[in-house]
């Protein structure tokens, strides 16, 4: 309720600068009629279950590695850990259906849906690209059928390992060639020695912004949490089109950014200079999203984003027992892999982001001055967000961004 009045008034105070520019608010109305109904179709339904896994992830993430810049692309977590379900007993399966969010979707053509939504995802206007497949150790007697299926259904053949540091380099390259050459050097030491299952996930993303940025490289002032500020390349634009409102409960303002394609940004900036977000990280859920994303209203801003360029690469192992796995870890029943008893020995990921200025329109010039700003300017938390599908394609926190290299 409180959040509710608190964007209300916000809302007036949008208006009031909304009326100045007649442009703005027509645009905005054609914003309004393309929107797409969430959460109704098997496709969209689908896109909330991947999203859920991927906030899951993300938490489950966030409070291991406190206060430090991490990026996931869950999507592509989804889509492997599907593959390996694939080579699950029933139990098995309903366990990693469960952790994926599958379990209340009653989609019976569950493979098919996800793999329409991989394929929509991934039309090349929307900047993402991915990788995702399955790797079996040398001394694994795998089932051939395992092979044929994932095959058949996603279009990428699990691979048997020949062993040694060959390995390392067949799977580098394959991500690196998935990805159109913009996630190199996937793996940087050798997979363990185990007769184990391993799960590779990888993706690039580069979406263009609807606006563009004139400036796209100004020095600023960036405020860390606890340190002095620091100096980095910030994309500057006045009278930028934007959905916007803020959120008292959570203490911080929201922007929604449009991309190319149908996909958005959406960034959440602490109202305070703080790493801690973790009352953001813990509210976010798909519906928490989609709702969100209704309350917030058009406004034209001075606005102010850093210039990311950034790679994260980490092992989800570790984390898939805090998404309710820890049984299924223990005793992970992959008969149709192998008849040998095996399991999962490495989750590897890693992600690579960028973002440029351009985009394929300017900004109205307004006569004066926008009267508010969005001044990305110290820790925030961002995901990229497929608009058709309501998918999350791509989540992060950023508590330094001079941390941050390719
Ligand atoms: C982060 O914030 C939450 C509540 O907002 C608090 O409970 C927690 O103790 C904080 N964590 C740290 C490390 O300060």
């Amino acid at each position: 309720m409180k959040r509710t009045t608190f964007l209300l008034v916000f809302g007036l105070i949008l208006s009031f600068c909304q009326a100045q520019s007649e442009t703005g608010a027509e645009e905005a109305a054609g914003e309004e009629e393309q929107h797409v109904e969430l959460f109704t179709t098997p496709v969209t339904k689908m896109g909330a279950a991947t999203s859920d896994f991927g906030y899951n992830l993300f938490r489950v993430l966030a409070s291991r590695e406190a206060a430090t810049n991490i990026f996931l692309a869950p999507i592509s977590a989804s889509a492997v850990l599907t593959q390996l379900s694939m080579g699950g007993s029933e139990r098995a399966e309903r366990q990693l259906f469960r952790a994926l969010r599958y379990h209340t979707l009653q989609d019976p053509q569950l493979h098919n849906t996800l793999k329409d939504l991989l394929l929509s995802v991934k039309t090349p206007g929307k900047g993402l690209s991915m990788a995702a497949r399955i790797y079996l150790a040398r001394r694994l007697r795998v089932t051939q059928d395992f092979f044929t299926l994932v095959e058949g259904q996603y279009g990428v053949r699990p691979k048997a390992l020949l062993g040694g540091a060959r390995d390392m380099k067949d799977i580098n390259d394959w991500v690196t060639q998935e990805t159109g050459g913009k996630v190199q050097r996937f793996l940087t030491k050798p997979l363990p020695r185990n007769p184990g299952v391993n799960a590779v996930s990888a993706a690039y993303f580069k979406g263009k912004w609807v606006t563009r940025f004139g400036e796209s490289r100004v020095l600023q002032n960036f405020q860390v949490d606890g340190g002095a500020s620091i100096r980095i390349p910030m994309m500057q634009q006045d009278s930028y089109p934007v959905k916007m409102g803020a959120d008292s409960d959570l203490s911080c303002t929201i922007a929604q950014i449009a991309m190319q394609d149908d996909v958005s940004m959406f960034i959440f900036l602490p109202d305070e200079v703080t790493s801690n977000m973790t009352l953001l990280e813990e509210s976010l859920t798909a519906e928490f999203v989609q709702d969100l994303s209704l309350t917030l209203l058009p406004a034209q801003v001075f606005l102010s984003l850093p210039a990311l360029r950034l790679s994260y690469s980490t092992d989800l192992l570790p984390l898939l027992g805090d998404l309710g796995l820890a049984e299924w870890l223990e005793d992970q029943d992959l008969e149709k892999i192998s008849a040998q008893p095996t399991k999962l020995s490495s989750v590897n990921h890693k992600v690579v982001m960028e973002t440029a200025p351009e985009g394929n329109q300017y900004p109205s010039v307004a006569a004066t001055p926008s009267h508010l700003s969005y001044r990305v300017d110290h820790p925030f938390l961002y995901l990229i967000r497929d608009e058709a599908s309501g998918a999350l394609l791509f989540i992060g926190r950023v508590v330094n961004p001079k941390d941050l290299t390719i």
